[in-house]
């Protein structure tokens, strides 16, 4: 390079500086010429390919073009920014307003609304209770051996001998029976508590919704059966099928595990319910005769069934999430689906 073309890029570049029209294409400009491999870097290192008696002078103008470059580009970003700074310039009326951004109900508050909703139209009432509970509450009330793992300091957190944080919302049902007699008809949203370690389907904190019937004329499965098919019908759609295979809990005595047919491939077998057609959704049975006498009630003289089922899932499988961590951690990308 010359000293004619050296003074030739100097005036170019003044040029473009006052030429670009708003702050983006003025950054293209700086890039262009002071960026790693721009045209004035890459002038400086010509220095020493230029002839020796130009030497002197080429490197002179190479550092005032630099600083004239400089300053300019410092004018012009003052300038460009100036309408906005000083609230003056032109207001361009036709640009959208700043909106705030309407919230959205959480998943997991939704799931509860419209269980509860299904619920309340059978006559359930919403009944609640602490996440502390005692001992008797949580597991001897409810029939669970002393030596069941669920106890186990590994699983459950205690904070002493007595008072823990519940693993199940079952609790409620002791807590309502030993609050009134029967007929007892509550259904019971809650959080719950486990040490599990966390992945993509477990949190040690966690929702469940328990239901309770309990009535001094009988009751019997088949209306557990019917009561559970109403509420899949109205949560999942008119053609769900609902099947009980048999298990086992402490507190309910025949015990059921509740499987509804897979709402995404409708009982044909996909994915999401690992080819069987169902997705199970619910622990429920008979209560236990023992846990009436817990509560204070004449097993002889009362009915009643009982069922838990865990929101995480249900809002899961309700909105295609997969994976529960994304309930918790309140990134607005996530909630936004909800708005
Ligand atoms: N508490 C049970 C659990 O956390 C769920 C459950 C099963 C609740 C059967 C019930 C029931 O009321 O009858 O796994």
């Amino acid at each position: 390079m010359n000293l004619a073309e050296l003074s030739a890029l100097h005036d170019e570049s003044l040029a473009a500086v006052r030429a670009a029209a708003d702050t983006a294409a003025l950054e293209q400009v700086r890039i262009r010429y002071l960026g790693r491999n721009g045209l004035i870097p890459a002038t400086m290192k010509q220095l020493k390919e230029v002839a020796p008696a130009e030497r002197p002078e080429f490197g002179r103008r190479a550092n005032a073009w630099r600083q004239a470059f400089g300053q300019e580009l410092t004018v012009r970003t003052e300038a460009l920014a100036a309408p906005a700074a000083s609230g003056g310039g032109t207001f361009d009326c036709t640009l959208p307003g700043r909106w705030p951004r309407a919230g959205a109900q959480h998943p997991l508050s939704r799931v509860i609304d419209e269980v509860t909703r299904i619920f309340g139209r059978l006559g359930f009432t919403v009944a609640d209770g602490p996440d502390i509970e005692t001992r008797f509450n949580n597991f001897t009330a409810l029939n669970t051996a002393t030596h069941h793992p669920s106890m186990d300091a590994a699983d459950t957190f205690w904070f002493d001998d007595d008072r823990l944080l519940r693993t199940q919302t079952s609790p409620v049902q002791i807590r309502a029976m030993l609050a009134q007699p029967p007929p007892v008809r509550i259904i019971t949203p809650g959080r719950c508590y486990r040490r599990d370690t966390t992945d993509a389907t477990h949190s040690a904190n966690f929702h469940q919704i328990e239901g309770l019937y309990v009535d001094t004329r009988p009751v019997s499965l088949a209306d557990l059966k019917a009561t559970l098919a109403t509420f899949a019908r109205e949560m999942m759609g008119p053609g769900v099928g609902v099947r009980f295979r048999p298990h086992f809990f402490p507190f309910t005595e025949p015990s059921v595990e509740v499987d509804f047919t897979c709402h995404l491939c409708r009982g044909q077998g996909c994915r999401v319910c690992k080819q069987s057609g169902w997705i199970e959704i619910a622990g429920a049975g008979m209560v236990d005769p023992r846990v009436y006498r817990h509560v204070g009630y004449d097993p002889e003289g009362v009915y009643g069934f009982a069922f838990g089922m865990g929101i995480e899932r249900i809002a899961m499988i309700r909105y295609g999430i997969a994976d529960i961590r994304h309930l918790y951690e309140n990134d607005l990308r996530f909630l936004a689906q909800f708005a």
